[in-house]
């Protein structure tokens, strides 16, 4: 039996448990991949804290993921030994009513990523003690070696470091696409994103990209906003020292800005990004509020009045396999930065440092890289 090290989580707000576990041959539609470089996304983060439920323990976490496919199962034809990939955190069945309009971010089989087992029900990890052990968004990238299917990957060119190409397996693509596939931003228009972390930045990227002409990036942590100007913010909003409504309004002449993003997860954030859009504005919902919030604190008044949009997203409304090729032609073309979102690297061993720096507001994006 083949074995891998990976990071598990057992129970909310304790340290995930780096051990061994047992791991199956891929099964028909699926693939072995060995890891390369995962990026530590906040949504791993929620369910570490009990904020987002999960079907199962144990399960292994990570799912901004890139590696090279090392073995493949039956009836595998999408991916070939030796080729790179990028993981995807929503598969891509190719044939459900969402995947043939042309919406894989919405792939029904997106049903099943909180759950635990792969798609038939079946696990392909098991630890010690002979329980099952889970994959996060049917990948679990926290781990030497992944079994996934087929659909839940997409091959990329073999020049790409892997550092960076793991993070357009989540971040990037539901940065960068909420802005220019969700939002629709336009060339001229004012946009403000709350949150300037693994995931905001890439925002900041895309409404860059889409030609906005203000960008006011907002953050507790003064250096994110240092990193924000450098990535295409115009102004930057320290919301530990500034109100953030107030002083959108003064950049704004008053009006707010055409496109809010929340880019954190909280009802207070959301709200002051409602507040801050204009007339007729737009509102895009990208943070994964805690289960236990109910309702958004909006006047359903004022949404009618001022006839906004509000507007939630997942992986900005990208399709996957035509995004992931797409930014990483960007990178190399150096029209999008991703080196320097990669601001610490880690071993395996050192993830729960990872996430504690991330929580202290250290990194843009902290890398598990494996050797
Ligand atoms: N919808 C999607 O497709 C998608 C994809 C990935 C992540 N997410 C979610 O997006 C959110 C952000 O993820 P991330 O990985 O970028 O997290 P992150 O921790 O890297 O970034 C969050 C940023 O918000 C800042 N912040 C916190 N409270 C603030 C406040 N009150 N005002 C201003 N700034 C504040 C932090 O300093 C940090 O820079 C999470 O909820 C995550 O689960 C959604
Ligand atoms: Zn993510
Ligand atoms: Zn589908």
């Amino acid at each position: 039996m083949m074995k891998t090290r990976a990071a598990v989580f057992y129970e909310p707000n304790k340290p995930l448990l780096i051990e061994e576990l047992d791991i199956d041959e891929p099964k028909t539609g699926e693939l072995r991949v060995k890891m390369k470089a995962v990026g530590l996304c906040r949504s791993d983060h929620n369910v570490m804290v009990g904020a987002r439920p999960v079907g199962m323990t144990p399960m292994v976490l990570g799912h901004e993921g890139a590696g090279v496919v090392d073995a493949v199962g039956p009836g595998v034809t999408r991916v070939k030994p030796g080729d790179h990939v990028v993981l995807m955190f929503i598969p891509t069945c190719g044939h459900c009513h969402h995947c043939v309009s042309g919406q894989t971010y919405a792939c029904v089989l997106s049903a099943n990523i909180a759950k635990g087992p792969q798609l038939d029900g079946t696990f392909r990890l098991h630890n010690r003690q002979g329980q099952a052990v889970g994959q996060f968004c049917l990948v679990g990238a926290f781990s030497e070696y992944a079994i996934v299917n087929q659909d839940s990957v997409c091959v990329i060119g073999q020049d790409h470091p892997f550092n960076s190409a793991c993070l357009v397996g989540c971040g990037v693509t539901g940065g960068f696409n909420a802005a220019v596939s969700r939002a629709k931003v336009r060339p001229g228009s004012s946009t403000l994103i709350i949150g300037t972390g693994g995931v905001g930045m890439n925002v900041v990227q895309g409404a860059k990209a889409a030609g906005a002409s203000t960008i006011i990036a907002v953050d507790l942590v003064e250096q994110k906003l240092a990193w924000a100007k450098m990535f295409g913010a115009t102004h930057t909003i320290n919301a530990r020292k500034t109100g953030v409504v107030e002083t959108v309004m003064n950049i704004t002449n008053g009006k707010g800005v055409d496109f809010a993003f929340e880019v954190i997860s909280h009802p207070d954030t959301i709200a002051q990004a409602y507040e801050a859009t204009a007339r007729l504005g737009t509102v895009v919902v990208i943070g994964l509020t805690p289960a236990n919030f109910a309702s958004l604190p909006i006047s359903p008044l004022s949404l009618v009045l001022s006839q906004k949009t509000v507007m939630g997203t997942l992986y900005g409304a990208g399709n996957a396999l035509v995004e992931i090729p797409k930014l990483l032609r960007m990178y190399k073309r150096g029209q999008l930065k991703l080196d320097e979102l990669v601001t610490t690297t880690y071993t395996l061993d050192q993830i729960n440092q990872g996430y504690e720096d991330m929580v202290a507001g250290k990194n843009i994006r902290g890398v598990i890289v494996f050797d």
